[in-house]
């Protein structure tokens, strides 16, 4: 079942996805080579609980943080160590979620640590450029198969791997609502979009191979050949005449200068 948010609903999911928007601005200033993805996860649900929300993946089926950190290789639902510890020309995504108001937040941006290869640069670009393209066609009397389409070809027409395990969903009172949102698709195809639904769009291309490996600790997806990976999410209410994107990218970018 795939539930309409009226407007008051939708400006509370608006609430939710700017404060995860800064919380990954705050976090996006600690990320530098010595620091552990523990002490970031610490920093995100410090910030996170100050605002007067709670961490919406702590807890949710067993999840141990309130961060998914993924770095290189990793795709997503990396966990906070004490033991990973960030390093020079790493390319980290972060995942977070909020939940206040009876609403939950939940976006995604990929950081690169001081001076990254051309190649991680590109897929970095090219994966921010692919959740733009299918941003682009959410809206109403489109298919969720417009939006999936949009990303994969944009994605493989560079060469990269989309990854087809995981996909984006409808997002509410709950983190993971219908539709399922997948970044690999077929136009015109799949739910049709209408007004008031809101959807995460995030996808996850891969350097290599598309295949991914689902790590023994229960979470962490990795590339299967380890080659990196590159996930940014963020939320859009569908309207009439386009996207409405709640989560705002630009609070990220202009604080890392
Ligand atoms: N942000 C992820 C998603 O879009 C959810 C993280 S999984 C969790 O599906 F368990 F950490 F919450
Ligand atoms: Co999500």
């Amino acid at each position: 079942m795939i539930y309409l948010k009226t407007e008051e609903e939708i400006e509370l999911l608006r609430e939710n996805n700017i404060l995860v928007s800064k919380t990954l601005a705050e976090v996006g200033r600690h990320i530098k080579p010595g620091v552990t993805t523990k002490q970031l996860d610490r920093i995100i649900e410090d910030f996170i609980r100050s605002n007067g929300a709670t961490p919406a993946f702590l807890g949710y089926q067993g999840y141990p943080a309130s961060a998914c950190i993924s770095i290189n290789e990793q795709v997503v639902h990396g966990i906070p160590s004490d033991n990973i510890v960030i390093k020079e020309g790493d390319i980290v995504s972060v995942d977070v979620g909020t939940f206040m108001k009876g609403f939950v937040g939940d976006s995604a941006y990929t950081f690169a640590v001081g001076e990254v290869s051309a190649e991680a640069r590109q897929l970095m670009e090219v994966t921010k450029e692919a959740l733009y393209r299918g941003t682009a066609q959410a809206k109403a009397g489109n298919r969720v198969g417009d939006i999936s389409a949009a990303v994969q070809d944009y994605a493989e027409s560079f060469g990269y791997g989309v990854v087809r395990e995981l996909e984006g969903h409808g997002l509410g009172r709950k983190m993971h609502e219908e539709p399922g949102v997948p970044n690999y698709g077929l136009r015109g195809r799949g739910p049709l979009l209408k007004e008031g639904m809101v959807i995460c769009i995030e996808p996850m291309i891969t350097m290599g191979t598309r295949a991914v490996v689902f790590e023994r600790d229960g979470w962490t997806v990795r590339t299967r050949d380890r080659k990196p990976a590159a996930h940014y999410e963020f939320a859009v209410a569908i309207r009439k005449d386009g996207p409405d994107v709640l989560t705002d990218f630009s609070i990220i970018e202009n604080s890392l200068g």
